[in-house]
């Protein structure tokens, strides 16, 4: 028994890998093994000698098999070393010059945005992207049962069984960030608010998240004329085309009154779109006076002050701008994508400087 122990523990101790450990635990403890067998003479003993046997026998294939187990744990951590040694890499070394990534369209649009608005004087402001349903709707003169409501596809937060509070949401629009801007600076302002918007929405031209930018400028005497002035040297710069005409069509929002939606001029060209030119008209964006009862919920007292709002698609502009098809492709990370319609990073947009390659 002692010299059985002596081998097998010993060449348990050698083994060199999996395999050899496999074939020592077959030959010691295996079916047709070596201590296996001795257990099948048990029957021919005596009842004396099976007594001292036995439990002997039994207790020496635990220790092997307890042996072997260990073992395993020990190779497979010196594996696991072994291949860390091997996978280590030096992430501060500098990026490879042609694998450098590019700018996202959105980003790269973002910045154009805010690099025309800035330049009128908006300041740039930001909200969460989760909020309460009282800042995405209510304070926005969007009350519980507005259809309003129903149409957005919003994505509600869950909320623990029995917690009554009230919900909140992934907001569905930018327009909260105005009344949490009222109530943080006052009047007057004129602030945009990009950012990431979510509707449970999802075709070639729709996504769960798409982005907004936000237009707000309050002050004692704002009007819809200040409104179009603004578009139109907005949309003058973006699109790069002088003298590009709007047309506002009456509409409606529960937080403007009035409200319009704004059309640019256009034109298809054998099937190909060209803005700033022709007799068509192509939809871009929601504006209008903002509506009192929102002055108010945003702690600003709409008898002395008045201004205007809007909100435009910022994914939209970047695939009117620069020609992209599929919406979808934005957020699908498909690096092939990215490179040919991604931007360098050095070129940062500036009016000066040119806002595009
Ligand atoms: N919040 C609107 C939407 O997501 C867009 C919008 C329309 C914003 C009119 C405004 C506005 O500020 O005045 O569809």
């Amino acid at each position: 028994m002692d010299d059985l122990r002596d081998k097998y523990i010993t060449a348990i101790a050698d083994a060199a890998d999996e395999a050899a450990l496999e074939d020592i635990r077959v030959q010691a403890v295996g079916k047709k093994g070596e201590i296996s067998l001795k257990m099948r003479e048990l029957g021919k003993m005596s009842a004396e000698e099976r007594q001292t046997a036995g439990p002997a026998l039994n207790a020496l294939k635990d220790e092997i098999n307890s042996a072997i187990a260990a073992k395993r744990a020990a190779l497979a951590d010196a594996a696991l070393d072994e291949r860390l040694r091997g996978e280590w890499l030096d992430v501060t070394l500098p990026a490879r010059h042609r694998r450098r990534g590019t700018v996202h369209p959105v980003s790269q649009v973002t910045e154009e945005v805010t690099a025309i608005f800035a330049d009128m004087g908006f300041a740039v402001a930001e909200g969460p992207r989760i909020d309460t349903d009282w800042y995405n709707f209510d304070a926005l003169n969007i009350p519980t049962h507005h259809p309003a409501r129903a149409e957005m596809d919003t994505f509600y937060m869950h909320r623990a069984e029995g917690d009554d509070r009230p919900p909140h949401v992934l907001r569905t629009h930018t327009s909260p960030v105005q009344i949490r801007t009222m109530e943080a600076r006052g009047a007057p302002l004129r602030i945009i608010c990009p950012g990431g918007v979510y509707r449970a929405d999802y075709d070639q031209t729709h996504t769960p998240m798409f982005h907004q930018v936000e237009g707000l400028a309050i002050d004692r005497d704002i009007s819809m004329a200040n409104l179009k002035w603004v578009l139109e040297e907005f949309f003058a710069a973006f699109f790069e085309v002088d003298g590009i005409k709007t047309r506002f069509r009456a509409s409606h929002f529960p937080f403007t009154e009035p409200s319009a939606e704004v059309d640019i001029q256009c034109s298809w060209v054998n099937g190909q779109l060209r803005i700033g030119e022709g007799d068509d008209w192509m939809e871009v964006l929601g504006s209008g006076m903002v509506h009192p009862k929102v002055l108010a919920a945003g702690g600003i007292d709409p008898d002395e002050w008045q201004g205007f709002a809007f909100g435009i698609g910022i994914d939209r502009l970047a695939m009117l701008k620069y020609g992209i098809p599929d919406l979808r492709a934005f957020f699908d990370s498909d690096l092939r994508w990215l490179r040919h319609y991604g931007f360098s990073a050095l070129d940062v947009p500036t009016l000066h400087g040119g806002l595009s390659r």
